[in-house]
């Protein structure tokens, strides 16, 4: 019998007892807290990087808060390790009932009239191509079983360019992944699969971390344009995605949600 099954009937809808999840870029930031949310509400995870050693220490974390998870190693900036992702996950022979497309990022801060072709290409493979073949390979399979819930980590820049940074690149396949967001959730609304993207602000995450140890001041500045006056915490996106993956979220798709502290209010 589920751990959840004295629930109230509201707290009922968010339980993932019997689902699995894939979430890719689940070993560490927003990831791993998304993880360990669908996790503490009783889903199986599956979770992706590009590390074996971040993937298994966030094993043992896991793991060590009684969560029931599993690892995959794949460089999701490559599309054939997208595709070959899909396919070991589908000959695991286990439906993936919700899938998280969280791996991301903008790596390159160089101006436009800077940037190479290569460069422009890789930002697109990692934030929406490897998105694009999960979603084709693992929602395929979710269309036949007539459920499946995706969620997509686009970003506040999928509606605005931002002043502090450059590498467009970064916001036009966010951009893009936010509309694939609406366009197969409309086609795939009528078979039970609902895709919804959520869009992060500035989130305190290794990869700002980066960031903020080679710009003095960034921390604050950035804290300073936000209305709340603070970076998101990583474990604030967690119940976000919680609702889109579970039933509690139903009758949602082809939403892109902001999650901003208010960011873009100003
Ligand atoms: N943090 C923010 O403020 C913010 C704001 C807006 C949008 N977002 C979006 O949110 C998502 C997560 O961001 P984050 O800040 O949590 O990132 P992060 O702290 O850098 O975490 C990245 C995760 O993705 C994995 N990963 C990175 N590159 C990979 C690759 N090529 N192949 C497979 N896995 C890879 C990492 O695994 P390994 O360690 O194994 O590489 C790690 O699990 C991204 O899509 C980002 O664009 C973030």
């Amino acid at each position: 019998m589920s751990v959840h099954a004295s629930l109230p009937p509201v707290l009922k809808a968010f339980d993932l007892t019997g689902r699995r999840a894939l979430i890719t870029g689940g070993s560490r930031g927003l990831g791993l807290e998304m993880a360990r949310a669908l996790g503490q509400a009783g889903a199986q995870l599956l979770i992706a990087g590009s590390q074996q050693l971040s993937v298994d220490e966030a094993l043992s974390t896991l793991h060590a808060e009684g969560i029931e998870a599993e690892g995959l190693q794949a460089d999701l900036s490559q599309p054939a390790q997208a595709e070959a992702l899909g396919a070991a996950v589908l000959a695991q022979g286990r439906p993936v009932d919700i899938l998280i497309n969280n791996v991301g990022g903008r790596r390159i801060n160089t101006p436009t009239e800077e940037l190479s072709l290569e460069q422009w290409q890789a930002i697109l493979d990692l934030n929406l191509t490897q998105a694009f073949v999960l979603t084709r390979t693992l929602g395929a399979a979710m269309l036949a079983r007539r459920w499946g819930r995706i969620i997509n980590i686009s970003s506040i820049h999928a509606q605005w360019p931002g002043r502090s940074m450059r590498g467009r690149s970064y916001e036009t396949a966010k951009a893009a992944l936010s509309m694939f967001t609406k366009a197969v959730a409309a086609d795939w609304a009528p078979q039970g699969v609902t895709v919804n993207a959520i869009e992060p602000g500035p989130f305190l995450t290794d990869a700002n971390r980066r960031w903020i140890a080679q710009k003095p001041g960034f921390e604050e500045q950035v804290a300073a344009e936000i209305p709340m006056g603070r970076w998101g915490r990583p474990q604030e996106i967690g119940p976000l995605a919680l609702y889109l993956a579970s039933e509690a979220g139903a009758f949602m798709t082809g939403s892109c949600l902001r999650l901003d502290g208010g960011r873009l209010l100003w």
